[in-house]
């Protein structure tokens, strides 16, 4: 019989993290304070972050040592399988050999515990009571609200409005877990109380219940903050995922993948499964590998922002990050695909995207929806809505094969079940899945809000 999962062994959970900073061919632009202007340093994060997480975040060591704790609870799930997809290959009538990690074996369901385990330990570490935090989808506060009550912390979870309407079961699960989730915008901050003062009715964004998580955080003493993505430490957490894949893949007889691909919401599954990858291309062990990143037409930071400073949050109170970016203010449309709904990237993905280390794609929730479940019926697993705009970029990929015959290895991430979205799901099956256009003019609009802030 063939094999189709490659396992490995416990003893083979990486011991040390990836840090691509160490490989980056240009040094990247700093972040810089929202009032000063000038680069921030350790202590404009102390009130926010514990100190190894702040030094994680600027550091320029290759390999950062996974304490041993925090492997321990990585086993619970770790290492995860990678797949052989046979049956996508044949329905695909493709000569490609498809592989994909699956994420989705984690208590939650996504690759969020990856970091949410380091950052909860990292707080306790620093005597820190209580962490609050943003979540789109919800995948991330369910990650996060797991992780605290291993470490015996609160977690406090501000959810973006149209996902916590659409997903009821999320607030059950980040209950079970022992956090605490509110609808954002909510009336418990000043910044979710001026966007309701603005819009009664505002679906939420990352940008806005990032705005009030932080506000949460900076206001008590025995609180921190927690983010699920764009940070470099939250990418840095995430390449276990790549460096796994890296040895499943040695051990299934292939070399490294031809193209290896992941959908892009703040960037922290694309990364970790693709960082690992990248440095084989920094240094040219293989120019050639292709690394694509596949986000929604309906929120198209890479395809179609603008690189330059602009704030993680909705209110501008985090620091300026070099990014692709929407613009702060903008509100993406309310698809399913709640997790990538975030105006911003990840600055190490920009920085390489700017160096023409990767590609970008976008989207259609509606053909993302068709791979998704193509992918269930072959494969047997329903992904995450996010994860259908991976699915969508590799089966491109091996059609691409298909026509011009290629044997090449596609590598992709399976970020997450979808077990939690079948609305979604019945929503596409109904025909109800609505086209979203992101356009010049509302980018223009958008940009107007920058036009203050300063340029790289
Ligand atoms: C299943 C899943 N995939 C992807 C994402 C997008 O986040 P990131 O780009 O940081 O991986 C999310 C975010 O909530 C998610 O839940």
């Amino acid at each position: 019989m063939e094999s189709t999962k490659i396992l490995l062994d416990e003893s083979e959970i990486p011991q040390a993290w990836y840090n691509i900073q160490a490989d980056l061919p240009e040094p990247m632009p700093p972040a810089l304070h929202p009032g000063t202007r000038e680069p921030i340093g350790p202590e404009d994060l102390a009130p926010l972050f514990p100190a190894a997480l702040i030094e994680q975040e600027v550091s320029q060591e290759r390999w950062i040592e996974i304490p041993d704790e925090v492997r321990s609870v990585y086993a619970l799930w770790r290492p995860s399988p990678l797949y052989r997809a046979r049956r996508l290959e044949k329905a695909l009538k493709t000569p490609a050999r498809i592989y994909y990690k699956w994420e989705g074996v984690s208590p939650s369901g996504s690759h969020k515990p990856n970091t949410a385990v380091a950052q909860a330990f990292y707080n306790r570490e620093e005597g820190i009571k209580r962490i609050a935090t943003e979540t789109g989808a919800g995948q991330w506060g369910t990650a996060l609200s797991f992780a605290c009550g291993l470490f015996d912390l609160e977690c406090m979870v501000y959810m973006v409005k149209i996902s916590f309407d659409q997903k009821p079961y999320r607030k059950a699960i980040i209950e079970t877990y022992g956090g605490t989730v509110v609808a954002s915008p909510s009336t418990q901050t000043e910044a979710g109380r001026q966007i309701l003062a603005q819009d009664p009715d505002s679906p939420g964004s990352l940008g806005i219940a990032i705005s009030e998580a932080i506000e949460d955080a900076a206001s008590r003493e025995d609180t921190h903050y927690a983010l699920g993505s764009v940070l470099n430490h939250v990418l840095l957490h995430q390449t276990v995922i790549g460096m796994e894949a890296e040895l499943q893949l040695q051990k299934a007889g292939e070399a490294l993948p031809d193209v290896a691909v992941g959908c892009f919401g703040g960037g922290s599954n694309f990364a970790g499964f693709a960082f690992p990858f990248m440095r084989h291309r920094l240094d040219h062990d293989k120019d050639d590998l292709r690394i694509v990143a596949c986000e929604p037409a309906s929120c198209p930071t890479l395809t179609k922002g603008e690189y330059r400073y602009d704030f993680g949050d909705a209110v501008g109170m985090t620091p300026l990050m070099p990014m692709h970016t929407l613009g702060h203010g903008f509100v993406p449309a309310p698809v399913h695909a709640g997790g990538l709904r975030y105006h911003g990237a990840a600055p190490l993905v920009s920085h390489l995207l700017q160096g023409n280390h990767l590609e970008a794609k976008a989207y259609q929730q509606l053909e993302c929806f068709e791979a998704g479940v193509q992918f269930a019926r072959s494969e047997g697993i329903v992904p995450a809505p996010e994860a259908n705009h991976v699915i969508k970029g590799a089966v491109d990929e091996a059609i691409r094969c298909r026509e011009t015959g290629e044997e090449q290895v596609i590598a992709f991430n399976l970020c997450g079940h979808g077990h939690f979205d079948m609305a979604a799901y019945a929503a596409y099956f109904a025909g109800d899945l609505e086209k979203h256009e992101f356009t010049g003019q509302m980018l223009d609009e958008n940009m107007k809000e920058l036009s203050e802030l300063p340029t790289m």
